[in-house]
C-alpha cells in the first residue's frame, strides 16, 4: 500500500507549502485539474524538486474522442508524471488507443480509469448508465483490465471485489479514506486503514485529514508507520 495525499490547497504557494511540510518522504502526490490548469508544469517540477522521492498522480480524468485522449496521453507520458487517470466511460476504443500510444515510451506513467464518481447519488448514477453503481463500476473495472490499462479508481468498499474479477495486480487507487476515522466531511462512506488493507487497497488517498491537521508530518509519518506495519 502507498499513500497517496491530494494537494487540494487553494492555491499553489500553499500546496507547495505542503509538501515542504511533509519533507523527503515516498508519498504519492494527487494534483487535480484546478491547480494544474493554473499551475501547469511547473508546479510539478518544484514538487519534484522539494520532493525527489514523491511521484505525482495526475488526476485530470481525461474523456474525450480516442484520438484526442491519446494525444492527451502522449503529452503527460512527456511530463514528471508517474500516474494519470481516464473516465472508463470513455470506452474500449480510447483505452487501446491510449495505451497503444504510451507503448512507445521507456518508462511510461501508470493509467487508471474512474469507475464511477463517489458524487453520484444511485439514482442519479442509474439515470446516465441504467446500472447501479456497484454494477457498473465492476463492469468498467473488468474493461479496463481487458484493454491494459494499470488499474482503477474506486471506492475502497469495491477494491478486493474488483481484483476477485480482475487480477491481485490490478490497482485500485480509491478516495474517502480517514486513516484513523476521522470526520467524515463531505464523503458518504468512508474507510479507514485498516479496511483499506483488508480491502487490498493499493493507493489509499487522504486530503483533508492531513491537510488540515495542526501537524500534516507528523499525521504522515502516522500512516506511513501504520502503512509499513501492515
Ligand atoms: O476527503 P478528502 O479531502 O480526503 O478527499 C481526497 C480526494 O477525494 C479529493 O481530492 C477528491 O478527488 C476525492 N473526493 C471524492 N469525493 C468527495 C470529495 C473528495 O472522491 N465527495
Amino acid at each position: 500500500m502507498q499513500l497517496c495525499i491530494a494537494l487540494d490547497l487553494p492555491t499553489m504557494e500553499e500546496n507547495l507549502e505542503l509538501v515542504k511540510k511533509i519533507g523527503n518522504v515516498p508519498v504519492w502526490l494527487k494534483v487535480g485539474f484546478r491547480s494544474y490548469i493554473r499551475d501547469g508544469k511547473e508546479f510539478l517540477k518544484e514538487i519534484k524538486e522539494i520532493n525527489p522521492q514523491a511521484k505525482i498522480f495526475l488526476d485530470l480524468k481525461l474523456y474525450d474522442i480516442p484520438n484526442t485522449m491519446a494525444d492527451a496521453a502522449e503529452e503527460i507520458a512527456q511530463l514528471s508524471v508517474d500516474m494519470f487517470n481516464i473516465h472508463a466511460s470513455a470506452g474500449e476504443i480510447a483505452m487501446r488507443e491510449v495505451m497503444n500510444r504510451l507503448a512507445k515510451f521507456e518508462t511510461r506513467p501508470l493509467v487508471l480509469a474512474v469507475t464511477a464518481l463517489t458524487s453520484f447519488d444511485e439514482k442519479t448514477f442509474e439515470s446516465i448508465y441504467e446500472k447501479s453503481i456497484e454494477e457498473k463500476a465492476m463492469q468498467f473495472a473488468k474493461m479496463s483490465y481487458e484493454n491494459g490499462l494499470d488499474g482503477v479508481v474506486c471506492s475502497a468498499f469495491e477494491s478486493k471485489m474488483i481484483k476477485e474479477a480482475t487480477s491481485s495486480k490490478f490497482l485500485t487507487l480509491c478516495p474517502a479514506i480517514r486513516p484513523f476515522g476521522e470526520d467524515a466531511s463531505d464523503q458518504s462512506r468512508v474507510a479507514t486503514l485498516e479496511l483499506a488493507r483488508d480491502e487490498m487497497v493499493d493507493f489509499p488517498v487522504v486530503g483533508r485529514p492531513i491537510y488540515k491537521d495542526a501537524n500534516p508530518a507528523s499525521k504522515v509519518e502516522k500512516i506511513l508507520r501504520v502503512i509499513d506495519s501492515f
